[in-house]
């Protein structure tokens, strides 16, 4: 299985990429992870769809050869930021591969909210005629990290909060199942 990662923030040093590597890091046994470079893609723009530019045929590609797709977001301003929100308004025109694509939603705040304004705007956004995602259902499986600077370790990056990589273990189990379920 392979799984494609969306990652919102371009920060280098951004706790939604780490995130989404201690995902990929637990679980390799499991399945492979690529990478979407949210970053290359030009602002969306309906003149250029039919002749698209070389950064978004190889997102469509990578989300159309994936057997599920992972979005680890951060919030902005109570919602998606705009990279996210570019990538996917191109994921919703001429090729559309997310229809009916096993998708699953995660995210890292520093405050005490953990990103759910923004993930509650980004399942709506998946629910959008031209994406139609299949999300994996929320109950149970909601991937909300708050309080950042408490979990992740400050000099390698990386998640250390135990109950919150037990939590983490569980949802990406029932995502795995979810994704071969659609298969
Ligand atoms: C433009 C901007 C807007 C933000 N808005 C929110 C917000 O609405 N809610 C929130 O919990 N955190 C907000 N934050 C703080 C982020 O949670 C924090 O910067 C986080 O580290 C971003 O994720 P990253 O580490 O993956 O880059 C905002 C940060 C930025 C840069």
């Amino acid at each position: 299985m392979n799984v494609l990662a969306m990652v919102g923030s371009l920060r280098r040093e951004s706790y939604n990429l780490q995130l989404a590597r201690a995902i990929e890091e637990r679980n390799r046994k499991r399945f492979g992870m690529e990478y979407a470079e949210l970053g290359a893609l030009p602002f969306f723009n309906e003149d250029l769809e039919q002749e698209a530019p070389a950064p978004v045929r190889t997102l469509w590609e990578q989300v159309r050869s994936a057997d599920a797709v992972l979005i680890v977001t951060p919030e902005y301003n109570w919602s998606v930021p705009g990279v996210l929100k570019n990538a996917l308004d191109w994921l919703s025109r001429v090729e559309q591969p997310l229809i009916g694509k096993p998708v699953m939603t995660a995210g890292v705040s520093t405050g005490a909210m953990g990103t759910i304004r923004a993930q509650l705007h980004l399942r709506e956004i998946l629910s959008a005629p031209g994406i139609r995602a299949r999300l994996l259902p929320p109950a149970g499986n909601e991937v909300l990290v708050t309080l950042a600077a408490q979990k992740f370790d400050a000099a390698s990056g990386r998640l250390t909060d135990e109950a919150t990589l037990q939590h983490l273990d569980g949802v990406i189990g029932r995502f795995v199942d979810f994704a071969a379920a659609a298969r």
